[in-house]
């Protein structure tokens, strides 16, 4: 006979079996979509047989000009350089935008943009030792193209602080240059640059005290204001912190330069603002009068937030699938757990190894493969597990979708251009520099 107790067991046993099963998810997953099965095909017809990254142009030049539109000449547009880093993807996006502004953040970027009538603007400070390398090769420069680059006229240095300031101050002294200096505002992202009056002011005496030292603007990121939790009402008052402050402190810095006895720059002075996430929220009326953009031309996932709802995901990395085993197994010795994991959830029962991995961005197609957190990561061979929809072959494509596009884009070598169903370019990156 059956012991009570043993009975109570049992019964709890089969009720817990009966949650697990209740609890099992249901198989995700499918083979590739239209527009995925077409850009496969385009890649492998390319003979393209590596990780690549693509851009779908039809996509970029859509979202350039979209967002071109709600900027509508209200404001002036400077492309964000390091989150676009090859230059026929510049020029591409740039025959639509028609700006000659551009945001850069890096010294070898610097070299390689700091050509022609571009117009540049560092997004970040940097030593004073990077700027006087950067004077060093501009001196020396070979090309034509680069000789035209006139730095006291085409080029603003970023600031952030009175240290900083005086060690600029002291490289224009010494290598008897002119130099326009960019204020960085703290508008509340916490960065670092001017967050006070005093401040401000400080390093307004510092700047008026050298000839050689042009005031050329103020410039205040606050990619903060779409990227904090969004609890009611905090996102709209960091916005109106953000403009508040930089809106004060401009005024100040105007009214002290113009009573400095400088003729009015006011025209030409730069007021840049936002970035991606919130450029949507600049409409020409306050001071600022540029928004600088790059992420959002390609929309990696980051930048999946309400203000860039209209526009679509422009890039992907191909790779192909090395190997499609019977069933996913874990390695020898630990077998029983992934015996256990294809039990519990039919997501895990396929697996598919792919050429390299571990990059930043998610599978998205076909869709419901995932990473195996239990198998783990791999930048050789990673493995997707999934529930055996997605019906995958050895040598057919997977899509990942960049988390970001800075960095990641420098990662692949050239990158394939798609348009009208076929890879119709390649496209060289910078090179993978800091
Ligand atoms: C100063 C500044 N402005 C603008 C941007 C916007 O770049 P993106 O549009 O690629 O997000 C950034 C990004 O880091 C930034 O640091």
């Amino acid at each position: 006979m059956i012991s009570t107790q043993r009975r109570k067991l049992l019964a709890a046993g089969g009720l817990g079996a009966l949650g697990l099963w209740a609890l099992k998810p249901g198989a995700k997953g499918a083979p590739h979509s239209p527009y995925f099965s077409e850009l496969a095909r385009a890649i492998k017809l390319a003979g393209i047989a590596t990780p690549t990254l693509v851009i779908d142009r039809q996509q970029l030049r859509n979202n350039a000009s979209k967002v071109m539109a709600h900027i509508a000449q209200r404001m002036d547009f400077r492309l964000v350089v390091k989150s676009l880093p090859s230059q026929a993807l510049i020029q591409d996006i740039t025959s639509i935008t028609k700006s000659r502004r551009m945001m850069l953040f890096s010294l070898p970027q610097l070299g390689l943009m700091a050509k022609g009538d571009a117009d540049i603007l560092l997004g970040k400070p940097m030593p004073v030792a990077a700027a006087a390398k950067f004077y060093q090769s501009a001196g020396s420069a070979q090309q034509d193209s680069q000789q035209d680059f006139k730095p006291e006229q085409q080029l603003q240095w970023l600031i952030d602080s009175p240290e900083r300031l005086l060690q600029y101050r002291e490289l224009a002294r010494q290598q008897a240059l002119t130099m326009r200096l960019n204020f960085e505002l703290d508008v509340g992202l916490h960065r670092g640059g001017i967050s006070s009056s005093k401040m401000l002011h400080e390093m307004l005496e510092i700047l008026q005290s050298e000839p050689r030292l042009q005031f050329s603007g103020m410039m205040g990121y606050d990619a903060h204001v779409a990227k904090i939790p969004d609890l009611p009402g905090l996102r709209e008052q960091a916005h109106l912190h953000a403009h508040e402050v930089y809106t004060r402190l401009a005024n100040e810095a105007l009214a002290t330069v113009e009573s400095g006895g400088a003729p009015s720059e006011k025209q030409k002075l730069v007021f840049n603002a936002a970035g991606s996430p919130t450029y949507r929220l600049y409409d020409g009326s306050g001071i600022q009068n540029e928004l600088s953009l790059g992420s959002a031309m390609l929309k990696p996932s980051d930048f999946d937030l309400p203000g860039l709802a209209d526009l679509s995901p422009a890039v992907f990395i191909a790779t192909p699938v090395l190997k499609v085993p019977e069933k996913f197994m874990m390695p020898y010795g630990v077998e029983a757990i992934g015996n256990v994991a294809r039990g519990l959830d039919v997501n895990q029962q396929k697996a598919a190894f792919i050429y390299g991995g571990n990059w930043l961005a998610d599978p998205v197609s076909p869709s419901g493969l995932s990473v195996s957190a239990l198998y783990g990561n791999s930048s050789n061979q990673q493995v997707l597990v999934g529930s055996g929809n997605q019906q995958l072959k050895v040598d057919d494509i997977v899509f990942f979708r960049p988390k970001q596009s800075e960095a990641v884009l420098q990662q692949f070598g050239d990158i394939a251009v798609y348009e009208n169903g076929r890879i119709i370019d390649m496209w060289t990156v910078f090179p993978a520099t800091a």
